[in-house]
């Protein structure tokens, strides 16, 4: 184990692009969040689903929610994810329409109420989504993937290891928060790419 694993090295990295996402300006995040969903509609894995999962950006999480209409044109069933009540500090999805209740989670997310049993009915595991938009503080040329620090995607596509359904796993982010190597770990989930708004990196590709 080299020291970019180590625990306090992953926070200071964690940190350091966490706070320069916090600084941009709502026209740079406006500026950001179109570019990215330009190049998230010409991806073959974001074409093709007819479910799919996306998130409502916190923190200076770049935005994919513009492309809420896009799909809704497309009749895209889209999901959200929820902190499963009640387990492993893991995800399930629920569907998500304009008039969705919802309610803000322990880390002040807002995510569809499931008290609601509407919103429970319309729940599905991970693995049931064709593709996943999924956040990231820290990418690198490889598509690898650091998060916020709490395995909670990590946990809920472990299913990936094994054989049987296989979601896409769409990593997107701001361009900056590429770096130059990230500490993978053995829990690490790969993606199959991620998406700035300046371009796509693919698993399994060298950098050019
Ligand atoms: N499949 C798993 N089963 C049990 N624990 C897990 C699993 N995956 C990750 N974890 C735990 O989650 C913790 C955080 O993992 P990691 O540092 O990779 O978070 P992350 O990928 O940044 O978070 P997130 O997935 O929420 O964005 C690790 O300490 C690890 O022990
Ligand atoms: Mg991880």
């Amino acid at each position: 184990m080299d020291s970019l694993h180590h625990p306090e090295a992953k926070r200071a990295l964690r940190l350091k692009l966490r706070r320069k996402r916090f600084e941009l300006s709502k026209q740079e995040q406006r500026q950001a969040a179109r570019r990215l969903c330009q190049q998230l509609k010409h991806l073959p894995e974001i074409q093709r689903a007819r479910r799919i999962s996306l998130y409502l950006p916190v923190n200076g999480e770049i935005d994919p929610t513009p492309l809420l209409s896009w799909f809704r044109q497309r009749n895209v069933d889209v999901y959200l994810p929820v902190l499963r009540p009640l387990s492993d500090n893991s995800l399930w999805f629920v569907a998500y329409h304009a008039n969705t209740p919802m309610v803000k989670n322990r880390f002040g997310i807002p995510e569809p109420d499931t008290r609601f049993a509407a919103q429970r009915r319309n729940r599905l595991p991970a693995w049931a989504l064709d593709t996943l938009i999924v956040p990231l503080v820290g990418f690198d040329a490889q598509a690898n993937r650091m998060g916020m620090g709490g395995g909670f995607y990590d946990r809920s596509l472990a299913f990936m290891r094994r054989p049987g359904p296989a979601p896409a796993l769409i990593g997107v982010a701001h361009a900056f928060q590429q770096v130059e190597s990230l500490p993978v770990e053995p829990w690490d989930v790969p993606l199959s790419a991620v998406v700035s708004d300046l371009g796509v990196v693919r698993a399994g590709k060298k950098k050019s």
